[in-house]
């Protein structure tokens, strides 16, 4: 079965590519009554593309939501709401040159294989970070309805390579420097350095990746389907599924290795008449379900694979060695673009499992 959805009953399926006419989302299952318009969507996907362009692709598209379905007098109807926004700023004479050199770190040769050829290799076609924009026109209408019930969906960029900024952030504090720097890191100081990082690496050819944090806040005590719809297997299987995720980790991940028991359990605490913890080394899922305490999840994206440093490929038409040097234009870092949309894969999975424990309504009353 083609692998395009994700969801049981808020469920996402993505299409198009790259250089395609359009990318496009159908979101099947959002409950009928939200108010829903177009211009609902230009917010986040305006953030995708940081402003500062020494740190961005030279690919930059004013990308605009249509709503083709599934919305009538301003509210959803219930039945599928498709989405698309045009593909405007192609330039694929770009790939003409290496379309038989697969570039390393991206998915050229195995997608190669796996479609006998027939994929479009232009721009990375169905592989290319641009599908992130289906994600994220979906990941709108997920937080919509999640801010029905007060829950937040915030994530920031936490390191770019080496730099690093070791500040624990409040909410409010990623919300209100939220765009504030190109990178998408709240400590403007830190992120200074990182746009220094990421420029550098450009100069030289190079790229970087990097780790984005994402909170959830106020999410219900007990949502998930263990043991294989489990919230963390979920949220897991769907950030995985966004280009360059090469690692998923909660709470204190792959740390909880090296603590004991006591170190790693996170102690209850009663704080007006709500059990809360004191810790949170659980990321705030436990036995597969949400604690009510602040899902906290790191997310490793690797570097951007198509640079301009020569690099050794085999040219497929030929069958011989050779060598890649990849023009056009690429994305130096893609973290800060992948910010967003991790926002939005966290958010699509959490409305997915709202709606399937029940908490959620497929009708909403009115707000
Ligand atoms: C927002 C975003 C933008 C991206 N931009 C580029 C890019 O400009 N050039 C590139 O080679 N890869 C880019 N990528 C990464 C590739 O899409 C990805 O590495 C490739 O499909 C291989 O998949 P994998 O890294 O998950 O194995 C981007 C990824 C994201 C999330």
């Amino acid at each position: 079965m083609a692998g395009n959805s994700i969801g049981k009953e808020f469920v996402v399926t993505t299409f198009g590519e790259s250089h395609g006419k359009v990318v496009g989302v159908v979101v099947d299952g959002c409950p009928a009554g939200l108010p829903l318009s177009e211009a609902d969507f230009q917010e986040e996907l305006d953030r995708r593309i940081p402003a500062e362009p020494k740190i961005v692709s030279g690919r930059v598209e004013k990308d605009i939501a249509k709503i083709l379905s599934g919305v009538f007098n301003g509210l959803t109807t219930g039945a599928p709401i498709a989405l698309m926004v045009e593909n405007k700023e192609t330039q694929s004479s770009d790939y003409e040159a290496i379309k038989d050199l697969p570039r390393p770190g991206h998915s050229d040769y195995t997608a190669r294989i796996k479609y006998g050829g027939f994929n479009d290799y232009r721009g990375g076609g169905r592989f290319s970070g641009r599908v992130t924009v289906a994600l994220i026109m979906a990941g709108t209408i997920a937080k919509k309805l999640l801010g029905r019930y007060d829950i937040d969906v915030l994530a920031y960029t936490q390191s770019i390579g080496t730099v690093k900024t070791d500040k624990k952030f409040t909410a409010s504090e990623i919300r209100k420097n939220k765009n504030a720097a190109a990178t998408r890191c709240p400590d403007l100081a830190c992120a200074e350095k990182m746009e220094e990082v990421i420029i550098n690496a450009r100069k030289e050819g190079e790229s970087l990746g990097g780790v984005i944090e994402c909170i959830a806040l106020n999410m219900p005590v007990g949502i998930g389907e263990p043991l294989f719809d489990a919230l963390d297997a979920d949220l897991a299987k769907a950030l995985f599924g966004v280009p360059a995720v090469k690692g998923v980790e909660f709470g204190a991940g792959f740390k909880a290795a090296e603590l004991t028991g006591s170190q790693n359990n996170d102690a209850f605490l009663l704080k007006n008449g709500k059990v809360l913890t004191s810790t949170e080394n659980a990321g705030g899922i436990l036995g597969g379900l949400s604690s009510g305490m602040p899902i906290m999840i790191r997310v490793a994206i690797k570097p951007t694979p198509s640079i301009a440093k020569e690099q050794k490929t085999v040219n497929l038409s030929s069958m011989e060695n050779a060598a890649i040097s990849v023009k056009g234009r690429h994305d130096p870092c893609v973290v800060p673009k992948a910010v967003p949309a991790i926002e939005a894969t966290v958010a699509i999975t959490l409305a997915d499992h709202l709606i399937r424990s029940g908490f959620m309504p497929k009708v909403l009353k009115e707000h």
